[in-house]
């Protein structure tokens, strides 16, 4: 069976003439061959205007660790609803939330909400700076930290613009950015400890924070080297710089103490996004006290209407409380069936001569394509990734995938929800099967 896309198509068209570019987030555009607009989604299942049924691995970018419409979730949002969506105000439900944040992960000994990561990260920028009175920032190359202007410097460098290795640029992916904001980030390579260590050295004294995705999902999936949790650490305890982990996409799917405890590292900020709102406008910047005490003295100013919306509220709390009761089985038996779906997608690619090489922890993978002739090994960064990541045919095979009811994030990436089961992996891998070899035998490389 080959999915069309002719209802998506329509309705495409016509929101060309009320939404600007005809999506909400610029990286919508990347679905092939149309954006794609959806009725209906349950567990694993998606449904998209045509009638279309996929087995989701895109869950909201990662938001929906817990599947699509959970009965209880929608319950809870329900009667909230009923009682209010809004009070810009004090609630219970407040204190609720945080203190199962609080309970869950070691470093979290306050917290503030917000309703995108976007914003904690610029308030955990502002914190940090105000904490330590020092202008800059350190940050990985390829990691992304939201769509602001702090948010994507040396996110995506093009390579004929990208720098020496030693001193990645300062590039920003958009147009109309405050130009001084590009001078206050040190931009430094992943997974390489000694380079690491010299760009601290040479900045001494000036960075307030080094942040950074535990595990880089934004470009890959690439999980850090041994010992560089550590390195960090150790470099922010021994200059006063504030350790910043984005746990945007770990926060929750590597567990209930997330990437930190995954990894076994504890830092000052922790921002968390997606899983923490399971599919709502929910965010939370996580601290030690230490680090929040400037949002505490009221020397920083952190706001937001609908921040501890109620809302958001009900539906954050229903999803902590599923991974409370989990216990010690999260992420353990998604891991499983996440590496279950890489090892017979890496065998899959081997019987149809197609370079596909899965990498992740399992709960979250990318399907690296090599290009010909690129050397094996996992990819260790961002550089390594863009030199050997045959972009244009992973993109056939994503679109093969999506004609035969398997989606997966447009770059690559796939995540596993709670929701997921093995019927769910293996009903995905007979569509696989035949995705793979359709690609297999209509692939030809543009020219
Ligand atoms: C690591 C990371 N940080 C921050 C963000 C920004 O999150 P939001 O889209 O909620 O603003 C994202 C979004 O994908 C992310 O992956």
């Amino acid at each position: 069976m080959s999915y069309t896309f002719t209802r998506s198509q329509e309705l495409f068209q016509r929101a060309q003439g009320s939404i600007a570019a005809g999506v909400n987030s610029g990286i919508r555009k990347m679905e092939a061959p149309v954006p794609l607009y959806f009725t209906r989604g349950k567990g694993p299942n998606l449904w998209d205007v045509d009638g279309n049924h996929y087995l989701d691995f895109q869950l909201g970018q990662g938001a929906l660790l817990y599947g699509h419409a959970p009965e209880g979730m929608a319950d809870a949002l329900a009667a909230q609803a009923r009682l209010g969506t809004h009070w810009a105000a004090q609630c219970e439900l407040e204190i609720e939330v945080a203190e199962r944040i609080q309970r869950m992960i070691p470093s979290a000994e306050l917290v503030r909400f917000n309703n995108s990561a976007t914003e904690v990260v610029t308030a955990a920028f502002r914190l940090a700076r105000a904490h330590t009175g020092r202008p800059l920032i350190l940050r990985f190359e390829g990691h992304y930290h939201g769509w602001a202007d702090e948010g994507l410097v040396g996110f995506a460098n093009p390579m004929d613009r990208w720098g020496d290795d030693e001193t990645p640029a300062q590039l920003h992916p958009s147009k109309g950015v405050i130009p001084e904001v590009l001078e206050k980030f040190v931009v430094v390579q992943w997974n390489d400890v000694a380079h690491l260590r010299r760009r601290v050295d040479q900045f001494k004294g000036q960075i307030a924070a080094i942040v950074f995705e535990p595990a880089l999902c934004n470009t890959c999936c690439i999980e850090p080297v041994e010992g560089l949790m550590a390195t960090i650490r150790e470099l922010c305890d021994r200059d006063g710089m504030l350790m910043i982990s984005d746990e945007t996409i770990t926060g929750f799917r590597f567990g209930a103490s997330c990437a930190q405890g995954y990894y076994g590292y504890h830092p000052d900020l922790t921002i968390l996004g997606k899983a923490v709102g399971g599919g709502t406008p929910f965010a939370a910047l996580a601290g030690t006290k230490a680090a929040m005490a400037k949002i505490l003295s009221g020397e920083v100013v952190h706001a937001g209407t609908l921040n501890g919306n109620p809302l958001c509220l009900a539906g954050s709390k229903w999803c902590l409380d599923q991974i409370l009761a989990l216990g010690s089985e999260h992420p353990r038996a998604s891991q499983a069936l996440g590496n279950h779906l890489m090892a017979a997608l890496s065998e899959l690619g081997a019987k149809h001569g197609i370079p596909l090489r899965p990498q992740g922890p399992g709960l979250i993978f990318h399907t690296v394509m090599l290009k010909p002739g690129a050397a094996e090994g996992p990819v260790r960064n961002y550089r390594d990734y863009v030199r050997r990541h045959d972009a244009p045919r992973w993109a056939h095979l994503r679109r093969c995938l999506l004609e035969e009811g398997v989606r997966a994030i447009e770059r690559g990436l796939w995540s596993i929800s709670l929701a997921h089961t093995r019927a769910d992996i293996d009903e995905a891998l007979v569509r696989c099967t035949r995705a793979f070899a359709r690609h297999a035998s209509t692939w030809v490389r543009p020219a």
